[in-house]
């Protein structure tokens, strides 16, 4: 099957599958694999943290495939995210995600650069805010997902199928996508494109430690902890402070890697459902795809309806 969306098609990768973005850890080595195996993959600016390492992490990412990847601006107030855009700018990236708040001035500047700009949110008060500023696309995270939470935050199912209808530009589903069915259920949504984060920590490429792909592997959706964390309302003050983009600011200058929220190193949400062994970037997407193929041709509901025509 030839997976062609508007996403595939403004990125210019194979499958509708992106990578999500990674504050500690999001550099070349889990970016360049993801591309190379068909997908889109990002480099988190600040993983980098200094424009100088992110230019050198985005050559090497150059060096490891042919294929287009991105760059994401995670907006928490760091203290060099202008020179870190610029550095995107600079080095032709496919296309630039922004994440978190006030994202339209970078937005313009990464337009009128010819890049395209895709910006992520929660929820579809600032999906329509996006469109409305020029987004290319919005990635949606449904309330399953990792990240931030708004207090409006609406499930995957809901928030997707609704943007999708509201909004004239792609939207790119997230949250708790995982799988050939999460990732087919997404487009049945009318989504363009998936974006996905815990189920790429689960993979070989992965920069973390071993032990936190096995407790990956081990999780539950059902457990009370994991839970607790992703359906958790924002804490009083969070948006506030995020809002004035000050998070970077209260724990960067110290560790610059330890934003707890609403990025936390290490993390994991409703998609460790979909996660059954550590596996390779390529067996991941292959997987995905393959899940996908089988359900909309083989013995499932949609591959008997669709048998009938
Ligand atoms: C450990 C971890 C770190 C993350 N760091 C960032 C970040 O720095 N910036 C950002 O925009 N999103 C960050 N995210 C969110 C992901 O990019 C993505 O939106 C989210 O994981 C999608 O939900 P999923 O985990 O259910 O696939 C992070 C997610 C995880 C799991």
């Amino acid at each position: 099957m030839e997976w062609w969306t508007k996403v595939t098609d403004l990125l210019g990768c194979k499958y509708p599958i992106i990578q999500g973005a990674f504050g500690g850890f999001g550099r070349a080595v889990l970016a360049a694999p993801v591309s190379e195996a068909g997908g889109f993959g990002i480099i988190t600016a600040t993983a980098l943290n200094t424009p100088e390492k992110l230019r050198k992490d985005i050559r090497k990412a150059r060096s490891m495939t042919d294929r287009p990847f991105g760059v994401n601006l995670s907006l928490i107030g760091h203290p060099h995210i202008n020179e870190l855009r610029e550095v995107a700018i600079e080095e032709r990236v496919a296309a630039i995600f922004t994440s978190a708040y006030k994202a339209q001035d970078h937005g313009k500047r990464i337009k009128e650069a010819g890049i395209p700009w895709i910006h992520k949110v929660g929820t579809l008060k600032h999906a329509q805010a996006a469109e409305s500023h020029g987004a290319d696309a919005v990635v949606m995270v449904g309330i399953e997902g990792e990240g931030e939470k708004a207090a409006l935050h609406l499930s995957t199912l809901t928030s997707i199928s609704m943007a999708t209808k509201m909004l004239g530009i792609p939207v790119i589903a997230a949250g708790g996508i995982g799988d050939g069915r999460t990732f087919l259920a997404a487009l049945a949504m009318g989504a363009e494109g998936v974006y996905i984060g815990t189920a790429f920590m689960a993979t070989k490429e992965c920069p973390i430690a071993e032990r936190h792909k096995q407790a990956l592997v081990k999780a539950s959706p059902s457990d009370p902890d994991l839970r607790n964390k992703i359906f958790a309302p924002p804490p009083p003050g969070l948006e506030e402070l995020t809002r004035k983009q000050e998070v970077w600011q209260l724990v960067g200058d110290a560790k610059p890697h330890s934003v707890s929220r609403p990025m936390p190193v290490m993390g994991g949400s409703m998609a460790v459902g979909t996660i059954t062994g550590i596996v390779t970037v390529k067996e991941l997407i292959d997987r995905i795809i393959g899940e996908a193929e089988e359900l909309l041709t083989g013995d499932s509901p949609l591959g008997r309806i669709l048998a009938t025509e």
